[in-house]
């Protein structure tokens, strides 16, 4: 299926690893220009280098940083198209899970949500003026499945995602007349390095539960998350959908949370 994505121009965030690294991959692949934000590049996103990729490096904790990176946008390839809002997840410095209400403070709470919704709100205030002048554009918000399944691990995470996933039905019902769709991705536990990475999600429960890595993220997690696929999702399935709603192919899906996530949530 041919996305008609070539020559649209793209910011994605969180783009050096990962469902961002993904995201990037595959709309380059589709023919698009990206502008990839995060605080540095890396040796993947190096190797994607080309006429149609340009990294910005920001820390998306700076509030002057979003308007920085669609700025970059207009001034490589002269608009925008598409947002992906991805960069989210622990703020820096921060390791999740964490597993009770009282473990974050209110320093901790602000950093998540300036991390996981307010940058999105500076990224989307400065996308929109640049996509009306093109008469419309794609939002697509990389939420979480805890967005819509509370539970005491994650509790701050999950209620800034909830909070991303109202502002993406908001944003679709103003500005879909205008022709920009907002839409909403929910992963379920991705393996990126959120999981796999030294002292990440999978060393902190393997030692809650005195077991190792490799178990935790070939089964444990699965086990503990009733996961009906068995396995955690590969960033790129993540992407492909990301794709799929950045695309026209999808002009009449708009307000939409698409899940991402190996049967996690359970609710009709
Ligand atoms: N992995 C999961 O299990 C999972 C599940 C549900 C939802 N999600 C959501 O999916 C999205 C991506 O998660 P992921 O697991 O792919 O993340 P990841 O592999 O940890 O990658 C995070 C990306 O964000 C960038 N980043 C981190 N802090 C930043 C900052 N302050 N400013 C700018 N960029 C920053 C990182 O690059 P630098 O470090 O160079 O800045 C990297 O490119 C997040 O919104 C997350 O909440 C993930």
């Amino acid at each position: 299926m041919d996305l008609r994505l070539s020559g649209r121009v793209a910011v994605v965030t969180g783009a050096s690893k990962g469902i961002g690294l993904a995201v990037v991959r595959t709309l380059l692949d589709e023919g698009a220009r990206v502008v990839a934000a995060s605080r540095r590049s890396g040796a993947d996103l190096d190797a994607l280098a080309g006429p149609d990729l340009v990294h910005v490096p920001v820390d998306l904790m700076d509030p002057e940083a979003p308007a920085r990176v669609m700025a970059r946008a207009a001034e490589e390839f002269g608009g925008l198209d598409i947002l992906v809002n991805n960069a989210g997840g622990p703020p820096p410095g921060v390791s999740l899970p964490r597993f009770t209400f009282l473990a974050p403070d209110d320093a901790a709470w602000r950093e998540m949500f300036e991390f996981n919704l307010f940058s999105v709100v500076r990224a989307v205030r400065a996308a929109i003026p640049l996509m009306l002048r093109r008469g419309g554009g794609a939002i697509v918000n990389v939420s979480s499945g805890g967005a819509r399944q509370p539970a005491p691990m994650n509790v701050d995470y999950n209620a800034a995602k909830a909070g991303l996933n109202n502002l993406g039905k908001a944003l679709s019902e103003e500005y879909g007349p205008q022709g920009i769709r907002v839409n909403t991705v929910s992963p379920g536990p991705v393996r990126t390095a959120w999981w796999t990475e030294e002292g990440g999600a999978a060393d902190i429960i393997a030692a809650q539960v005195n077991t190792d890595r490799d178990t935790v993220i070939a089964s444990l997690a699965p086990e503990m998350m009733s996961l009906t696929t068995g396995r955690l999702v590969d960033p790129q399935e993540v992407a492909d959908v990301v794709a799929l709603l950045a695309s026209p192919r999808s002009g009449s899906t708009t307000g939409a949370d698409y899940v991402v996530d190996g049967g996690f949530l359970k609710a009709v």
